[in-house]
């Protein structure tokens, strides 16, 4: 895991995350399709004293889906069980997550992509009949067994929906893909986090670090904890924009949000492959970097912001990226 300040994926001094994370959906900023359309399903389900149709949540690291979960259920009114993909092994194991279940709760599963095929097939009728069909013992003496779930709300989050299974996908009732925030939400997320950790900020600071926090609210929250030090140290505890653009220069996050990680990859498509196309994976062993990582963590941004194009034939950088580099094309 790289330990980029700007990875989108969780650090472990991001566990402060759990103490700013908004708990109603009002105070949950951007997104608004996504808040919009929920609201209404949740406000439906209330009023029919109905569970809410199973949730899918999608979208790049660091967004929101985790923080989405537990506000469905707080608005909701019920409670939140959580586990992941990864921590499913055994059938025994989703099985003894869903039997703590009361009537209308809702099980999160985070990485849900990464069910194991077999239990994802259990999952399919605990999802549409809240049954729960399971086979126990061993060769000789195995049998199924069939267990009556409450009614629940499944929602799962994912970053690569694309792997999911088809069957899987089609029994959530509502798939939502969250967005990359716009600098003026990411200024009033940073605006929030200022305010809930009482540490006096400007707008302009604000806007500088939404700025630079590649459209992602765990990266604002993690540059503004680090341009709070520097505030402290180095300044006399306000955070404006002077001490945020001083502290940013110093963790190497330029104006755009890219650091060296980003200059590494978009140089060696130039220098090593004539500026692309370049397939994924001879561009991940010529940085020496996972596909994946290269996949879930650095292109998403790229591309979105214009540095990055993908064709049939792979990769390609644009005018804009040889002008951000500098490079005569
Ligand atoms: N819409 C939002 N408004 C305010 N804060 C937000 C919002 N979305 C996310 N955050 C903040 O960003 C942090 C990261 O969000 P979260 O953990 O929900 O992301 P995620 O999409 O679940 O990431 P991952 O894919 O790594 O699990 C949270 O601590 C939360 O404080
Ligand atoms: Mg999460």
């Amino acid at each position: 895991m790289d330990e980029r300040i700007i990875t989108n994926h969780e650090l472990k001094e991001d566990t402060f995350e759990g103490t700013i994370r908004p708990d109603s959906i009002d105070e949950y900023i951007g997104q608004t399709d996504v808040k919009d359309n929920l609201s209404i399903f949740i406000k439906a389900a209330n009023m029919r004293e109905e569970p809410l149709d199973h949730v899918l949540l999608y979208g790049p690291p660091g967004l929101g889906k985790t923080t989405l979960a537990y506000i469905i259920a707080n608005e909701l009114g019920h409670n939140i069980k959580t586990t992941s993909g990864p921590a499913i092994e055994k059938s025994g194991d989703l099985a003894a997550i869903l039997s703590t279940l009361e009537p209308g709760d809702v099980l999160f599963i985070d990485e849900i992509h990464r069910i194991p095929r077999y239990i994802e097939e259990i999952l399919y009728s605990a999802m549409e009949d809240f049954t729960l069909d399971i086979i126990v013992g061993n060769d000789a003496s195995s049998r199924n067994i069939r267990i009556d779930l409450p009614p629940f709300t499944l929602v799962g989050a994912t970053t690569r929906v694309g792997d999911l299974t088809g069957p899987l996908r089609d029994r959530f009732g509502i798939i939502d893909k969250l967005n990359f925030y716009t600098v003026d939400e990411l200024k009033q997320i940073v605006l929030r986090t200022s305010r809930v950790m009482d540490a006096e900020t400007t707008e302009e600071a604000a806007i500088e670090l939404a700025k630079r926090s590649r459209g992602t609210p765990r990266i604002a929250n993690r540059l503004f904890r680090r341009v709070r030090d520097f505030a402290l140290v180095q300044g006399n505890g306000i955070i404006d924009a002077n001490i945020t653009k001083h502290a940013l220069d110093k963790l190497k996050v330029d104006e755009y949000g890219l650091d060296d990680t980003d200059y590494n990859l978009l140089m060696a498509i130039i220098q090593r492959f004539n500026g692309g196309p370049v397939g994924i994976d001879a561009l991940a062993s010529s940085i020496g970097e996972e596909v994946s990582t290269i996949e879930d963590m650095y292109e998403p941004y790229l591309l979105q912001n214009g540095f990055l194009k993908r064709s049939s034939r792979g990769r390609i950088v644009t005018d804009k990226t040889y002008k951000y580099l500098g490079i005569e094309k």
